[in-house]
């Protein structure tokens, strides 16, 4: 079964009904046929699927950018774990070699375990991962530095914001959708408590000229903004088999709606960098996650292409699992994880790599807390290290 992934406007698309267009036409699209294969019972036996996208996974500057495709690859990821009988390939190509592409496809073997391909100028790539042992580097926080955090209240972005306080006094505007209620009130106090100067603004941050208007008010407020961090999410934990169009619409666009619109916002801003939180899942997938891996692949492409582009720099986790914070559901899936050889990050050890990520030079970063053998599973050479060297950032205005 092929499916092609490619097509659309030929300008890139910068508005928010403009990019759900190209989610209906890929990953929406791909839901709807794999969910009719599986009621017409295709999925009961041996089945590749193979998909073809256009300028999902750019590599240079000069290659064009379409983001909204590479959410088809985390789409397929999930499929094909869910799916025991089905096998994927994904393979992407330049919007201006498709002629070369249909033959690369039918011989691009389709697996259980789903790897991107990118193909360009005859160049076939796999990403690969390398174990990297970060320089130290002086903290690209600054004391009493501005940072906006979008999902600032939610479990990661608490926790940054904790941090942020306690270690270097932040003034911080934290942004999530839900008016302020009583948790969220002594959330603030807390912040207040532990150093910080601290606001909440209820902003829908997918909206870019809501977002645009939190910008400027944080500076007319604090007269810069030093740093924006994106912590934001919207999970839904469904199989592919139950999950609606509408449910897989609410977690792909909670992660691509909101850093497409994050960097549009930005546009004319210098801050000292852009961090995004993105997840492991766009490794190999996650069972039930299919809405979640496919935003987090198309928020990952977007980053990835700021840090080329952006006059500022931009730096993505992908984290593991991180503590649960006291949440029973969490606590559970955590335990299955634990079974499987995988730990939960500490806030601690988070905001440990979160530090050497930002001062050091690498655009991406997986940080996860793993036995020796999930990580030789993911292709880590537990003999090889990567060493990085630290980002040497302009010199620091004053606050
Ligand atoms: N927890 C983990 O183990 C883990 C693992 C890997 C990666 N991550 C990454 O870490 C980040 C945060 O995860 P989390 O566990 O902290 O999630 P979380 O507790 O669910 O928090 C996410 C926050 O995002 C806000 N949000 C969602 N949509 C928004 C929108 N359109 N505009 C503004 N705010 C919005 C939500 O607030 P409202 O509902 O008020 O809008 C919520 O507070 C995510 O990017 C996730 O991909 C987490």
């Amino acid at each position: 079964m092929y499916f092609l992934g490619i097509g659309g406007p030929r300008e890139p698309v910068d508005d928010r009904a403009g990019l759900h267009a190209e989610q209906e036409r890929g990953t929406v699209s791909l839901h709807r046929l794999v969910r009719g294969l599986d009621r017409a019972g295709l999925l009961d036996r041996p089945l590749a699927l193979k998909v073809l996208t256009a300028d999902g996974l750019p590599l240079g500057d000069d290659d064009a950018l379409r983001p909204a495709a590479a959410g088809l690859i985390g789409y397929c990821e999930v499929a094909a774990k869910e799916f025991p009988q089905l096998t994927a390939a994904c393979l992407d190509v330049r919007g201006g070699e498709l002629d070369a592409a249909a033959a690369a496809l039918v011989h691009e073997p389709a697996r259980a375990k789903v790897h991107a391909v990118s193909l360009r100028g005859g160049v076939r790539r796999v990403r690969a991962l390398e174990a990297v042992e970060p320089a130290a580097a002086p903290t690209r926080f600054r004391e009493r530095g501005v940072y906006l955090v979008i999902g600032g209240l939610g479990v990661l972005g608490r926790d940054t914001a904790r941090y942020l306080a306690r270690a270097h006094r932040a003034r911080l505007v934290l942004v999530g959708r839900a008016a302020l209620d009583e948790r969220r009130r002594a959330d603030l106090t807390a912040l207040q408590e532990l150093g910080a100067e601290v606001s909440y603004v209820p902003c829908d941050a997918g909206d870019p000229a809501a977002l645009r208007q939190v910008i400027d008010e944080t500076k007319e407020r604090f007269g810069a903004l030093h740093g924006v961090i994106h912590s934001a999410m919207v999970l839904v934990d469904k199989p592919i088999r139950e999950l609606s169009e509408a449910e897989l619409r609410t977690a792909l666009d909670a992660k691509a709606d909101t850093v497409w619109s994050m960097f549009r916002a930005l546009r004319g801003e210098r801050p000292d960098f852009v961090l995004l939180y993105s997840s492991a899942v766009t490794l190999e997938g996650n069972h039930g996650q299919a809405g979640y891996a496919a935003g987090c692949h198309v928020a990952d492409a977007w980053a990835l292409a700021a840090a080329r582009t952006a006059p500022y720099p931009v730096r993505t986790v992908n984290w593991g699992y991180w503590h649960a914070a006291g949440d029973a559901h969490r606590e559970r899936v955590l335990d299955r994880f634990a079974a499987a050889g995988i730990r939960p990050i500490s806030a601690a050890e988070g905001m440990a790599a979160v530090e050497r990520a930002l001062s050091g030079p690498l655009p991406q970063t997986l940080v996860v807390k793993a036995d020796p053998k999930i990580l030789t599973g993911l292709g880590v050479d537990p003999d090889a290290m990567l060493k990085a060297q630290p980002h040497r950032p302009a010199p620091i205005r004053p606050p």
